[in-house]
C-alpha cells in the first residue's frame, strides 16, 4: 500500500494524502489551463497588424489581454518624436472604445510614467494605474503598457511576471509598427519626390508650348476682331465669331497652362473650390470630353473657400479626374460628376469635393491600398501609382483628409475635405448633412 502511494505521487507530481489528492488534481488542472489561455493570448499578441493604428493596436490589446490580466481600462502609451500618446481603451457595452491623450514629453525620460499617470488621471480620476514600459533591442522605453483598476491592489510575483512577460512580446510588435511606420514614411516622400518632378517636368513642357502658342493666338484673336468689325452682319460674320470664340477659349487654356507651370512656390492663399475645379477642367477638360465622357458639376452655392496652395489642390482634383477616366475607359455610358458640399465633422467644418464615377469600380480587397505609394492596377507605362499617396499626402498636410468609397464594376467615388475658410454668408449656405466617417 505504502509502495502504491509512492508510486501515485510519483507519477502526478502530487504529494498528497488520498483525501486532498482528487482537490489537488482539479486545481493543477485548472492551473495548466489558465497557463494554456495565457499562452494563447501571448500567442495572439504577435497577430496585431503591422499597419494598423495605434488605437486599433490599444483596442486589440485590452481585448486580448483582458482575458488573462485583471484590470478596468487600458493603456498604451507610445513615445515617439518627444510625445507621449495614449491611446486609452475604456470598456463600454459591448466593446473597447479608444481615445487618444498627447502631450509635450517631459525633459526627463524617467519622469514619463508620472506624466502618463498624471494625464491618465485627468481622465479616470481615482483610478489607480500601474505602467510597465515598453522597451527596444537597445534598451530604450517606447511605451508603456498601463492598467487601470477602480481600486488600489498589489500584483502578487506570477501576476507581475505575466506583466512583463505580456510587455515584452508587446514591445517587439509595437517596435516593428515603429519601424513600418518609419521606412513608410521615407517611401511616401521619396514618392512625393518623383510626382513633383514629374509635374515640374510637365509644367515646363506646358510653359513652353503656352509661350509658343500665346503671340500667334493674340495675332488670330486680334485680327478676326477687326475683321468681324469690317463685316458688320455679312453672311460670313457668324463663321469669324466662330472663329474669335475658339481663340478665346485657346487662349483660357494657354493662360491656365502658364498658371499652373508657374506655381511651384506652393503658396497659401484664400482659394475658391470652384476656382479650382474650374481651372482643372479648364486644363484637362478637354481632354477628357474627347473620350465621349459627361461631365456633371454641382457647385455649392455659394462657393466655398479653404487656406491653401490652390495649385496643390489642383493636382489633386487632376488625379481624381484623370484616374476616373481611366476607370471609365470601357464604360458604355461614361459619367463623372463633380459635387462641391459644405460637411461637418466633431464641430468643425469642411469644404467637400467629391469625385464621382461609374466605371469599374475597386475591388473590396484593392480598397486599402490603392492610397499607398505604387500601387497601380495600370500598364507599367500608364500609372505610376503615385497619384492617391500625393494626393493623400497633399490634402493631410492642408489639416484635410481624402477618402475612397467603392463599388467593383459599379462606381467610385473619391471624397476630398478641406478645412472650410469661414465667411459671413457661409453660416447661411446649403448646408448638406454629410458623415465624413
Ligand atoms: N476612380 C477609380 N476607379 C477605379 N480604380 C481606381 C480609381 N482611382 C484609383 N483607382 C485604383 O487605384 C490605383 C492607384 O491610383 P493612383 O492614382 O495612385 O495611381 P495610378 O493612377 O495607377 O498611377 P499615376 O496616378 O501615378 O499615374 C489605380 O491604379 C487604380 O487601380
Ligand atoms: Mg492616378
Amino acid at each position: 500500500m505504502q509502495n502504491k502511494q509512492e508510486i501515485l505521487e510519483k507519477l502526478t507530481g502530487i504529494s498528497s494524502s488520498r483525501k486532498s489528492y482528487y482537490s489537488e488534481l482539479v486545481y493543477l488542472v485548472e492551473e495548466m489551463k489558465k497557463k494554456n489561455r495565457q499562452l494563447a493570448v501571448i500567442n495572439e499578441l504577435t497577430q496585431i497588424q503591422i499597419n494598423a493604428t495605434w488605437p486599433q493596436t490599444s483596442s486589440y490589446l485590452a481585448a486580448q489581454l483582458s482575458q488573462i490580466l485583471a484590470f478596468e481600462h487600458f493603456a498604451l502609451t507610445i513615445v515617439k518624436g518627444g510625445m507621449p500618446a495614449s491611446y486609452l481603451c475604456i470598456w463600454t457595452d459591448s466593446d473597447w472604445q479608444c481615445r487618444t491623450l498627447t502631450q509635450p514629453a517631459a525633459a526627463d525620460p524617467a519622469l514619463f510614467i508620472e506624466q502618463v499617470h498624471q494625464k491618465l488621471a485627468e481622465v479616470l480620476p481615482q483610478h489607480f494605474a500601474t505602467s510597465v514600459p515598453l522597451r527596444s533591442q537597445l534598451n530604450q522605453t517606447f511605451g508603456f503598457l498601463t492598467l487601470l483598476h477602480q481600486e488600489k491592489r498589489q500584483a502578487d510575483k506570477e501576476e507581475t511576471e505575466l506583466i512583463e512577460l505580456v510587455a515584452r512580446h508587446v514591445g517587439v510588435v509595437v517596435e516593428n509598427s515603429l519601424l513600418f511606420q518609419d521606412v513608410n514614411e521615407k517611401i511616401k516622400i521619396e514618392a512625393q519626390l518623383i510626382q513633383s518632378a514629374k509635374m515640374a517636368a510637365i509644367g515646363e513642357m506646358a510653359a513652353g508650348i503656352a509661350h509658343e502658342l500665346n503671340s500667334p493666338l493674340t495675332a488670330i484673336l486680334g485680327n478676326s476682331q477687326l475683321l468681324l468689325r469690317d463685316m458688320a452682319d455679312g453672311p460670313t460674320a457668324p463663321l469669324m465669331r466662330d472663329i474669335y470664340q475658339c481663340g478665346v477659349r485657346c487662349k483660357k487654356i494657354i493662360q491656365n497652362l502658364l498658371t499652373f507651370s508657374r506655381q511651384e512656390e506652393y503658396l497659401f492663399e484664400t482659394v475658391s473650390i470652384d476656382e479650382v475645379v474650374e481651372d482643372v477642367l479648364g486644363l484637362i477638360g478637354y481632354q477628357l470630353s474627347v473620350s465621349g465622357l459627361t461631365i456633371t458639376r454641382e457647385m455649392n452655392v455659394p462657393s466655398l473657400l479653404f487656406h491653401g496652395s490652390r495649385h496643390q489642390i489642383e493636382q489633386i482634383v487632376i488625379n481624381l479626374l484623370l484616374n476616373a477616366r481611366d476607370a471609365l475607359a470601357d464604360s458604355e455610358a461614361p459619367q463623372i460628376v463633380i459635387r462641391s458640399f459644405l460637411a461637418e465633422e466633431a464641430g468643425v467644418r469642411y469644404v467637400g469635393l467629391s469625385v464621382y464615377d461609374n466605371g469599374t469600380g475597386i475591388p473590396k480587397e484593392q480598397l486599402p491600398q490603392i492610397f499607398q505609394p505604387f500601387f497601380s492596377t495600370k500598364e507599367r507605362t500608364k500609372g505610376t501609382g503615385l497619384g492617391l499617396s500625393v494626393s493623400l499626402g497633399i490634402a493631410e498636410a492642408h489639416g484635410g483628409r481624402l477618402f475612397a468609397e467603392s463599388e467593383e464594376n459599379g462606381y467610385s467615388k473619391f471624397t476630398l475635405l478641406l478645412p472650410l475658410l469661414e465667411r459671413e454668408e457661409d453660416n447661411h449656405g446649403a448646408e448638406t448633412n454629410f458623415d465624413c466617417r
